[in-house]
């Protein structure tokens, strides 16, 4: 059995929960191990397929040995660079902490003994001690060489991995900052998050997915790009049905996606009671926030979210189909250095859901898992729930 090694994103564990849904893994913990930002799986699949389907992994690697020293570590990378012919390109990506001179001895060594046996080789180094995948694609690494992955312990030995293949970053962008229908006000979902979260559902694509508050449409194009065929999407505005529609057109016309203006409050005038598989939604996040709010400015806000999604799951009880799941977004606020939290868990669970757990990891159970960036005034926990 191949170990894989998945190198994650800046959100090391939402991304490690959305490899394991999708490996159909999160239970098996014999079979995987965490160590941010790598996730090890020991696991056959086709590395070249899965990366295309997963929004939060960078690189995906296979372990070549474990346990190494220095010396064994460095003969692990040479006699696999032995096996490309031509002239080779090698890269050196290391985690945990290393001294960039480190790497570049350890490349110098590398050349010495290839060139030793006359083969020529060029080392690709960006003065950072992992490479991007941007680097890794650009320079053919994988194709006329290698990029090797290595992880240095706390014992001091080694483990190395190839990477087998990178995120297709070029696509993600297009579908990111290309896409016709946009609105920057209400805000849209990265496509990378949102497939995370189409994946965290665990649904298969021949179940019904519905987006009760899709905007511009991320949910509705990424799930119909992972070949979901029910796929449905409201919104209560007028504009973001039409921006849904444009950007379906221009990613995959001539579908069968059901996408209606409606208040989420209204949705059983349109939707069947118990005829919806999951709900993958960011919902509506309140005014855009400039971060100098007044405290209870922001204390209103919660409140206010919180009603709209209570009554919103007062609804998907209706829709849903029993264990019917549903992915949502609770936004937190910054307020200085600490987070204004909407706390409905309770609430929704009286609804007729239980919460779910997104990843089991060293004994803790993940109910929510947050997104966030540094300079935002607003962050993103993912939770799931279930229907009863
Ligand atoms: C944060 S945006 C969703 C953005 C979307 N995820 C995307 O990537 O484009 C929230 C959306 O909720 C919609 N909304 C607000 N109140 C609503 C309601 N009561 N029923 C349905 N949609 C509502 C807004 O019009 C807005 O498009």
């Amino acid at each position: 059995m191949m170990t894989h090694w998945f190198i994650l994103g800046n959100f090391p564990i939402l991304s490690a929960a959305e490899v394991l849904a999708v490996l159909s893994l999160s239970e098996q913990t014999s079979k995987w191990q965490l160590e941010t930002p790598i996730l090890k799986v020991r696991e056959n699949f086709e590395a070249k397929k899965i990366i295309k389907q997963i929004g939060g992994t960078i690189k995906i690697g296979q372990e070549l040995k474990s346990k190494l020293t220095e010396k064994q570590m460095l003969e692990t990378a040479i006699a696999e660079l032995l096996e490309k012919t031509g002239k080779i390109h090698f890269g050196l990506s290391v985690y945990g902490n290393i001294d960039l001179n480190k790497i570049k001895n350890w490349a110098k060594e590398i050349k010495k003994e290839m060139t030793a046996v006359g083969r020529s080789v060029r080392f690709v180094f960006k003065n950072e001690s992992v490479l991007s995948s941007v680097t890794v694609d650009k320079n053919n690494l994988i194709e006329k060489g290698a990029e090797f992955l290595i992880i240095k312990n706390t014992d001091n030995l080694y483990s190395i991995a190839k990477t087998l293949t990178v995120q297709p970053f070029e696509e993600l962008g297009r579908r990111d900052f290309g896409r016709p229908g946009r609105n920057s006000r209400s805000g849209m979902l990265p496509p990378k998050l949102a497939m995370m979260l189409i994946n965290l559902s665990n649904m298969s694509a021949n179940k019904t997915l519905l987006d009760p508050f899709c905007g511009s449409g991320t949910i509705v194009t990424e799930a119909l790009l992972m070949d979901y065929k029910k796929i449905i999407g409201s919104d209560i505005s007028n504009q973001a049905i039409i921006d849904t529609h444009k950007n379906i057109a221009w990613l995959k016309p001539n579908n069968e996606t059901k996408i209606f203006v409606a208040d989420v409050n209204d949705l059983t005038k349109h939707i069947k009671p118990a005829s919806v598989d999951t709900i993958v939604t960011e919902p509506y996040l309140g005014q855009p926030l400039r971060g100098n709010e007044v405290k209870q400015i922001l204390e209103k806000q919660t409140d206010e979210l919180k009603k709209i999604y209570l009554s919103a799951f007062e609804i998907f009880k209706k829709i849903l189909k029993q264990n019917g799941t549903i992915i949502f977004i609770i936004p937190r606020f910054k307020f200085r250095n600490e987070w204004i939290k909407i706390d409905c868990q309770k609430e929704i669970e009286k609804i007729g859901f239980s919460t779910e757990s997104l990843i089991k990891f060293k004994n803790e159970k993940y109910f929510s898992l947050l997104y966030w960036r540094d300079n935002q005034h607003l962050g993103r926990e993912i939770w799931k729930f279930k229907k009863n």
